[in-house]
């Protein structure tokens, strides 16, 4: 088994540390080999995700990916700024499902901004499209406008598009997912102003007969945004195109108290697959010790769990989060009066002698 860590900027060194030395712990036989991506990459070889980066990531059995970005690479011409490392990696590796998980542990019931009511036992799941939309959409670029409001105009534009097996494949992903959950799945669009997502909500649909056993309703993107902030608990598995999935998954997260906890999978066919924690590299923290890892260490149970088949494993880092939560420790981001503020470094630590004491116990 081969894993390829991507670490990247900001955080994203601080953090994936953090899980690196979780996964040395559970002893098992791995390979990783680490390389440079997004902004580091592009300082340390011209590009944000080189050739031998992706060569990398294509040949191993997973990704562990870090966050990339930072606002100094803003003025760089688009090709060249680090967000285009994640979206390189997402379409050269066809990974078009996004699972990304909003569970809110027991103990951070209270550091959520909704009333404790409306998020305790939370556990729903987004699943995302990531390799179509508007994000990759040909055409897209800048031109003289020709028509609309103001011909003559300077003018850019992009592809809101999809096509019948893009939407299909995402479909099964998510009933199969939900069969597996509460049987549940809510499909977001906005069928009434976008023919795009009218064709995606008549696929979804179709899909759906194959899946008898699973409930199937229709969202608006806008009222979904709505709904899950006055009863996220209503939700279980939600399917829905990469950009709507890009904003409701952030307030999915919000919705569990820190973004800081919440792992991400994306999976292609294959079903090898990129594993990154659900927040970005936080450069106004970054180098301060104070960042999160729980998120990435989350991420790496869930790699160890989808791609290299190692369920128990998974479970001992689950059960070692829960253990360090339970302790009272927490990081920055997920601190309240009475309990023990700690560093990226000592939430690490924390969960490897968790994972220990786990370990001798059985
Ligand atoms: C995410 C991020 C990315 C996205 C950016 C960094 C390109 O926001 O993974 O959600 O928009 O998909
Ligand atoms: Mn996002």
């Amino acid at each position: 088994m081969k894993i390829a860590v991507l670490p990247g900027d900001g955080i994203g060194t601080e953090i994936i540390a953090e899980a690196v030395k979780v996964l040395r712990v559970l002893d098992l036989s791995f390979e990783l080999e680490t390389a440079p991506v997004g902004g580091a990459a592009y300082e340390a070889a011209g590009h944000p995700l080189p050739e031998s980066t992706l060569a990398l990531a294509k040949a191993a059995d997973a990704v562990l990916f870090g966050a990339v970005g930072d606002w100094k690479y803003d003025k760089l011409e688009r090709r060249l700024r680090p967000e285009q490392a994640i979206l390189g990696l997402r379409k050269e590796l066809g990974l078009f499902a996004n699972f990304r998980p909003a569970i809110c542990y027991e103990q951070l019931t209270h550091a959520s901004s909704l009333k404790p009511e409306l998020v305790a036992g939370l556990d729903i799941l987004i699943i995302r499209e990531l390799t179509g939309d508007i994000y990759f959409g040909q055409p897209r670029g800048r031109r003289t406008a020709v028509d609309g409001h103001f011909p003559g105009s300077e003018e850019a534009f992009d592809t809101m598009r999809y096509s019948r097996p893009e939407i299909e494949r995402i479909a099964h992903v998510a009933f199969q997912a939900a069969r597996k959950r509460n049987k549940k799945v809510t499909s977001v669009d906005k069928a009434n102003v976008l023919e795009t997502f009218q064709f995606w909500k008549d696929v979804v649909t179709e899909v759906h007969a194959q899946y008898p056993d699973v409930e199937l309703e229709h969202m608006y993107v806008d009222n979904a945004a709505m709904q899950l902030v006055k009863a996220p608990k209503k939700f279980d598995v939600v399917v829905t195109g990469n950009m709507f999935g890009d904003i409701l998954s952030d307030e999915a997260a919000m919705l569990t108290g820190s973004i800081g906890m919440l792992p991400s999978a994306s999976l292609n066919a294959a079903n090898q697959g990129l594993y990154e924690p659900s927040h970005g590299s936080a450069p106004d923290i970054a180098g301060k010790g104070i960042a999160n890892p729980l998120a990435t260490i989350l991420s790496a149970a869930m790699m160890l769990k989808f791609s290299l088949n190692q369920p128990e494993a998974a479970a001992r880092i689950e059960a070692a989060v829960q253990s360090v939560l339970a302790q009272g420790l927490r990081t920055a981001d997920i601190w309240s009066e009475g309990t023990r503020k700690v560093s990226t470094v000592e939430m690490g630590d924390a969960v490897v002698a968790a994972i220990a004491a786990g370990t001798t116990m059985t």
